[in-house]
């Protein structure tokens, strides 16, 4: 049964178009919103004198026992069919209560109706985000905690640095997730506003309380304009942005940690778990989790893309193409969960070898900044440090011998003030960690700190995120 029969000649319908246009496939999942709203909608209605009490009472009775059914039944769609989720609903419950469901759509439309679902969707999505990316955070902090100490070449270029923390390495991304976070908060709030009295297009003609009715439903705000809000789904595409942003931030995490396990540099190894091997090369262990998420934050972009082309151009207000932001939502959403899922458990169960690491900053001439910072100090201009500094490290490689391999002799042709003091720093990458001390560098008490506030700030965000159930 259709909502829109009337102005229809009967049984003109081609089975290829009624299976391109349904969404019930996808907005099934909007049930129990779809139950809800209409369940508070209807009381509101009543106290706005469009609906006897009565027959208010005996519709939320109907779709009460409909949501019972469903509770009761993981698997209620199966075999179902209806052009979206709103359709099924009112079908349904004229099976359930007979005549009286037909008022169930007295002063809305489907296009108040699945936007305010849609937001509300929205809203519960991004607290689970919050809560998946909480989890990475955690284990973050908590490997960084543990291995606080461990030293490893830091890369620009992907060609070695200057050494840095390990832990500092992870804090990068700590700080990354929290900005995601920021931005799934900046986005939900824009989010929280009712559309339903919106009508189809133009409001309600109905005296309702959208005020009352947005507390009821649990939105912050009313919208302040049905042409807007029926139309717009601005707020997808920023979630589905967010989504993408965090998803490459995994993926730059994700790449580090290919690189990093490759046996050429072999710092980190993957659990079994999360790693596969090769059909025929019986003696690869690839890191086919973090490719995956790589992978998969190219699809979530794809579908970023998707939703904001689905917008541009469209004129106001309700349009049909708009039916597509389903599958781009809940697509991006369950992809970014999984990602950062399985982010978590890669970093959870991953082997660090700190010696690896620790070794790795003895090649590379990593601490030939600090060479040149150490005669700045004894008043040389940086420039000319620089070239003193550059000048040894070609001979080193022409030589191939590192900075703890020369000999004051050979070291003070291209560094007259060359001394004890000098060959100290350059041998010792643990030294230049350590000198980083001004707010943000990488010195181990630096470090230490950020550590202490990102325990704080992952508590405030668990505090938040509780409260929020209640
Ligand atoms: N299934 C539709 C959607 O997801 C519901 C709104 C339909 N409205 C309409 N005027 N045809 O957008």
């Amino acid at each position: 049964m259709k909502l829109w029969g009337g102005r229809f000649a009967r049984g003109r319908r081609d089975p290829l178009f009624e299976r391109f246009s349904e969404s019930f496939s996808l907005d099934q999942r909007f049930i129990l919103y779809d139950l809800r709203v209409n369940q508070i909608y209807l009381k509101h209605l009543a106290s706005a004198g469009a609906l006897r009490q009565t027959d208010a009472r005996q519709l939320i009775r109907g779709l009460e026992n409909i949501r019972r059914w469903v509770e009761r039944h993981p698997d209620w769609s199966r075999g179902q069919a209806a052009e979206d989720v709103h359709t099924w609903v009112e079908n349904r419950l004229e099976r359930e209560i007979g005549a009286p469901a037909r008022k169930l759509r007295t002063g809305r439309s489907r296009n108040d109706l699945v936007v305010t679902e849609t937001r509300l969707f929205v809203k519960d999505a991004i607290d689970k985000l919050e809560r998946d990316a909480a989890g990475l955070m955690e284990t973050l902090l908590t490997l960084a905690r543990k291995h606080l100490g461990v030293v490893l070449p830091g890369y620009t270029h992907l060609q070695p640095a200057q050494p840095i923390l390990f832990s500092h390495y992870l804090l990068a991304y700590f700080e990354m997730l929290a900005r995601d976070v920021g931005r799934l908060e900046d986005c939900r709030d824009r989010a929280d506003e009712l559309p339903m009295g919106a009508g189809a297009l133009a409001g309600t003609a109905f005296p309702l309380d959208r005020a009352a009715l947005a507390r009821d439903l649990g939105f912050a705000r009313v919208a302040r304009n049905s042409l807007d809000v029926t139309s717009d789904r601005d707020f997808v595409g920023e979630l589905l942005f967010v989504c993408c942003l965090t998803l490459v931030h995994l993926s730059r995490l994700a790449e580090d940690l290919i690189l990093y396990s490759s046996p050429a540099l072999g710092y980190v190894e993957l659990a079994d778990e999360y790693s596969t091997g090769s059909s025929l090369m019986p003696q690869k262990k690839n890191a086919d989790s973090l490719e995956l998420i790589r992978g998969k934050a190219a699809r979530v972009l794809g579908r970023l893309s998707g939703a904001l082309t689905l917008l541009k151009g469209l004129p106001l207000a309700y349009n049909r193409d708009l039916q597509e932001d389903k599958a781009a939502l809940f697509d991006g959403v369950d992809t970014t969960r999984d990602c950062l899922q399985v982010a978590t458990q890669v970093l959870a169960t991953l082997r660090i070898f700190p010696e690896k690491m620790e070794a790795a900053t003895h090649l590379g001439f990593l601490t030939a900044t600090d060479l040149a910072d150490e005669l700045v100090r004894r008043s040389l201009p940086f420039a000319e440090a620089h070239e003193q500094v550059g000048r040894l490290v070609r001979h080193c490689l022409s030589k191939k011998i590192g900075f703890s391999e020369v000999s004051e002799a050979e070291a003070r042709r291209f560094i007259p003030s060359w001394d004890h003091d000098l060959a100290r720093v350059a041998s010792s990458p643990a030294l230049a960690v350590e000198k980083r001390k001004a707010l943000g560098g990488t010195a181990p008490f630096q470090v230490k700190r950020q550590i202490v506030l990102g325990e704080n700030r992952l508590k405030e965000l668990r505090k938040r995120l509780a409260e929020r159930k209640l």
